[in-house]
């Protein structure tokens, strides 16, 4: 039938990088000047369920997030849409017996289970989402490395959102991008016990978009060329490795090195650009004294451009990890289960807090308890 509405839907996580894309070769094609490894984050929590349909009734393309209208002229969407329908009239050539969806206008109307644009990825399990929704739709052959290729030029941190697991973003050399990809580090279940608790510091708009930050970066700051050709290099080769043997401490070093590196080349940039609060120096401190307590590295702090920390720990150390944190944050929304107050650890940690608790409890709002978790999943659950 020539009225009819063509769909499709998925959902995609969030990543949250433990090696940071911060910089852009390209600013046009998100071409980046390092390479960057994430974890994904379970769709139990946070994610992005989008769905793409397309008719010959719509008159325009259109975008709704959470029930509002997105402009979809801005050149990123334009890229992703143009990118996929060229797929698609691909398929259409060789087969001209199927629906000529390529030429149809796009409706997506999409949802975010979480605040949009406050520093938890939202741009990353959008553009995730919104590729993998048109790809269902369109029926293409691509593989997640091929729609990373695609999302990258939605948003950067996108491309990492089209695995599950523990995946990576290599930087690429080639000036179009063709080998600007994601790419599996290790899947979900090779190492399923990575947990990570989320402290939301503010959940309100951030102050300097990740996009502008990071071209005033690579524009102005002298530490930052040493973080792109010598410190990520090299940290992206230990990444890999203490993630091929579950080695958390290597792992959990590594990533609070590198939230530091980053955060450093902000403070760097010329004007400087402040991302960490006092609230999140002070989740600093109580990673620091979880692990000092533990006598070893249980607990990791990272921060992306924002205040809120993601800390990861294993499943083994949650009893510390999150018993400690939630008994300085105090009873939020988000915390799991029962509050245990019996361990030895977490009686240090808190007796020792000080004013780290009062910055904690007056600052965060809210917590998020997850995991690591799959890549995109579709889903027979429309919303359109
Ligand atoms: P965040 O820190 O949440 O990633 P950004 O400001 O970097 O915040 O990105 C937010 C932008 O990402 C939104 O304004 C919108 O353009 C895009 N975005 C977020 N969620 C979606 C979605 N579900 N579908 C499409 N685009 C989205
Ligand atoms: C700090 O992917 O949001 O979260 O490519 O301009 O859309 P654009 O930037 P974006 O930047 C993410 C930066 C980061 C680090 C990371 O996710 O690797």
């Amino acid at each position: 039938m020539a009225s009819e509405i063509h769909r499709a839907s998925t959902t995609a996580p969030v990543n949250i990088a433990v090696i940071k894309y911060w910089g852009k070769r390209d600013p046009k094609l998100n071409l980046p000047t390092n390479s960057s490894l994430s974890v994904t984050l379970s769709q139990s929590d946070l994610r992005t369920h989008t769905t793409a349909s397309c008719s010959p009734t719509y008159t325009h393309d259109e975008l709704i997030l959470n029930g509002s209208s997105q402009d979809v002229s801005g050149a990123r969407t334009q890229a992703c849409f143009r990118e996929l329908r060229t797929l698609r009239k691909q398929l259409e050539t060789t087969n001209p017996s199927l629906p000529a969806l390529s030429s149809m206008p796009l409706k997506i109307v999409s949802e975010n289970n979480f605040p949009t644009a406050a520093g938890l990825a939202s741009s990353a399990a959008g553009f995730a989402a919104l590729v993998r929704s048109i790809a269902n739709l369109y029926e293409l052959p691509a593989s997640p490395t091929e729609l990373s290729r695609i999302a990258r030029q939605g948003s950067g941190s996108a491309c990492r959102s089209l695995f599950g697991g523990y995946v990576g973003w290599e930087q690429g050399s080639q000036p179009d991008g063709s080998d600007s990809l994601a790419f599996e580090v290790a899947p979900a279940s090779h190492w399923p016990t990575m947990r990570a608790v989320i402290l939301v510091v503010s959940a309100a708009k951030k102050g300097v978009s990740s996009t502008t930050g990071m071209q005033t970066t690579v524009a102005t700051s002298s530490l930052f060329p040493v973080r792109a050709n010598d410190t990520v290099p090299r940290r992206m080769a230990e990444m890999q490795t203490a993630i091929q043997e579950r080695d958390f401490e290597s792992f959990a070093k590594l990533t609070m090195m590198d939230s530091n590196s980053f955060h450093a080349t902000c403070l760097d940039t010329w004007p400087p650009i402040f991302y960490l609060n006092d609230v999140s120096r002070a989740a600093i401190k109580a990673v620091e004294a979880i692990n000092h307590a533990a006598g070893k590295i249980v607990a990791a702090y990272t921060f992306d451009a924002g205040p809120n920390a993601v800390v990861y720990f294993e499943e083994e150390n949650e009893g510390i990890v999150a018993g400690a944190l939630r008994k300085l944050v105090g009873e939020k929304e988000g915390w799991k289960g029962e509050a245990k107050s019996d361990d030895a650890v977490v009686e240090k940690v808190v007796k020792e807090a000080g004013v780290v608790q009062e910055l904690l409890r007056e600052g965060v709002s809210r917590v998020i308890c997850t995991g690591v978790g799959e890549g995109p999943v579709k889903t027979d659950e429309h919303l359109v």
